[in-house]
């Protein structure tokens, strides 16, 4: 015998599965890379259309990705594109990762809503302007002393 509480949460996961592919689902509920890297190598907060920002940090030796992660303040679809971003740009170089595309992470997922689409575009952007940072400290390292005040 169900509970009204265990029906309602069958129905909403139901709900979800109408709209969402599992993995859309899975990355929302379980992001993987979620934090951030103090000192990165490379990192970058950037601001969609929507409103929702999506910070993204890297960990590079040999200009190979050894660890991406992400930080966002937006919604589970958000959540899953940055967790699958950073799922793709690990152990990449970073001239492949700066290849990483929105239809990449799109393709990753399953799909998103029309709707949500923009999101994927988001992941994408942060990674590369975390990657542009990564490549402006490897050509210009004395600008790293003036991070932490501008
Ligand atoms: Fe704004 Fe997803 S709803 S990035």
């Amino acid at each position: 015998m169900y509970s009204e509480a265990e029906k309602e949460s069958e129905k909403t996961s139901s709900d979800l599965r109408a709209v969402y592919t599992e993995i859309v689902i899975d990355h929302a509920q379980n992001p993987r890379n979620l934090g951030q890297i103090p000192d990165a190598d490379g990192s970058a907060s950037i601001t969609g259309s929507c409103g929702d920002t999506m910070e993204i940090y890297l960990r590079v030796r040999n200009d190979k990705i050894l660890n991406a992660v992400f930080f966002t303040d937006g919604c589970g679809t958000t959540a899953a594109a940055g967790s699958m971003v950073t799922e793709i740009a690990k152990g990449k170089s970073v001239s492949d990762a700066f290849k990483i595309t929105q239809h990449d992470i799109l393709d990753a997922l399953g799909g998103l809503p029309e709707e949500s689409q923009h999101c994927a575009l988001l992941a994408s952007d942060a990674l590369r302007a975390a990657i542009r940072d990564y490549f402006t400290y490897k050509n210009q390292p004395w600008k790293r002393a003036y991070r932490a005040h501008f």
